[in-house]
């Protein structure tokens, strides 16, 4: 079996897309949902799939091995972000190399980098008059929106569009193939145990 890792900030129905494709999985399961925020609507997901689940702080997660040690002890093979706002540290990268996927609501590297999350992704792509925008799910790397990329997804844009409208086009996207990518890219991990 291959354990994931979710780490997400927010309300995460990225997450839940990703619990909903993985119940039965014959290779393939959610083991641990971490999240950086004790309220994250996330959380509640994770009991309502009765999955193991993890609030870390800025403490354990930067500055000792506590996180790691937490991921070893759950067997965790592959980690997954789905609208997790913090920084991966250089030695979880190290711990976990091209074992880390992000999904990034954008055609990077458009409209990446720090700050550049949620609506403000949206409204930047609106008042720029895009024509297209989409998803980019890449590995992680150090830097914010920087790891090599796996897969980017398009939808077209129309002139009336508000933010919010192309949130909605792009989370539909998200929630279309980020399953997808994970369960390729864990499936090659079975396949190739290192
Ligand atoms: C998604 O747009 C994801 O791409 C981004 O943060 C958002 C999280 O949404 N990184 P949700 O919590 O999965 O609903």
């Amino acid at each position: 079996m291959i354990n994931l890792a979710i780490l997400a900030s927010g309300g995460g129905s990225n997450a839940e897309a990703l619990l909903q494709y993985f119940k039965n999985h014959p290779t393939i399961r959610v083991r641990l949902i971490v999240s950086n925020k004790a309220t994250a609507g996330v959380l509640d997901r994770a009991d309502n799939h009765q999955i193991e689940k993890l609030v870390v702080n800025r403490t354990d997660f930067y500055d000792t091995e506590n996180f790691l040690n937490q991921l070893k002890t759950t067997d965790i093979d592959l980690i997954v972000l789905a609208g997790f706002l913090w920084l991966i540290p250089p030695y979880l990268v190290a711990a976990f190399p091209d074992k880390i996927l992000n999904i990034h609501p954008a055609l990077l590297p458009k409209y990446g980098g720090k700050g550049m999350y949620g609506q403000h992704i949206h409204r930047a792509v609106f008042e720029n008059k895009e024509t297209e925008s989409g998803i980019t799910i890449h590995y992680v790397n150090t830097e914010y929106d920087e790891g090599n990329i796996i897969l980017q997804a398009r939808c077209p844009l129309l002139a009336g569009d508000s933010p919010e409208v192309i949130g909605k086009k792009v989370l539909a996207l998200e929630h279309r193939f980020y399953k997808v990518v994970v369960e390729m890219v864990g499936e090659h991990l079975h396949l190739t145990p290192q």
